[in-house]
């Protein structure tokens, strides 16, 4: 039975291979090695993982720090997309995020991710901002 469950040390490995699979691009700085401690230090009921027995399917990311809500790493196994468990996932973690008080969820894609279609059936709508970045 497939489900949405908050993240435990067990899962870790499962995560870490999800996430090589879905982010194969992603910076060394995102890879669960380091973001999963990093994220477990300041909000561990934020991490969640969609899980069938044992095996790790899904993942997805929340935070919030009393302004908005971000969602992160939203990913789900190759094998099993098209199920409604990204739909699970987003639905979970807007939930959480609600329970803390949040009123607005943000999250961001990359230029050609075509995922945004995902996003929009989820009621995700895009805004007219400009993204910046930097490295400290
Ligand atoms: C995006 C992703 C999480 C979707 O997960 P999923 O489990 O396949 O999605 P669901 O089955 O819950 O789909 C929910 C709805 O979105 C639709 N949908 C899913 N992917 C879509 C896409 N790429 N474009 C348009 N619609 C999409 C589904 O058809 C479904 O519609 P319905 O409710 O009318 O049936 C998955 O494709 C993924 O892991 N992609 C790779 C990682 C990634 O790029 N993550 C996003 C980073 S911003």
């Amino acid at each position: 039975m497939t489900q949405v469950v908050t993240y435990r040390d067990e899962h870790f490995a499962g995560l870490d291979a999800l996430w090589r699979e879905a982010f194969p691009d992603d910076p060394p700085r995102n890879r669960a090695a380091v973001s999963v401690p990093a994220k477990l230090a300041e909000q561990p009921d934020l991490l969640f993982v969609a899980v069938d027995g044992d095996e790790v399917i899904g993942s997805i990311m929340a935070d919030y720090g009393g302004h908005r809500g971000w969602l992160y790493s939203v990913a789900v196994s190759r094998a099993r997309q098209g199920e409604g468990i990204g739909r699970a996932l987003v639905e979970h973690a807007e939930a959480a995020l609600k329970a803390r008080g949040c009123l607005k969820v943000n999250l961001q894609v990359r230029e050609g991710n075509p995922v945004t279609g995902f996003y929009a059936k989820l009621g995700y709508e895009m805004e007219p901002r400009t993204d910046m970045g930097k490295l400290i």
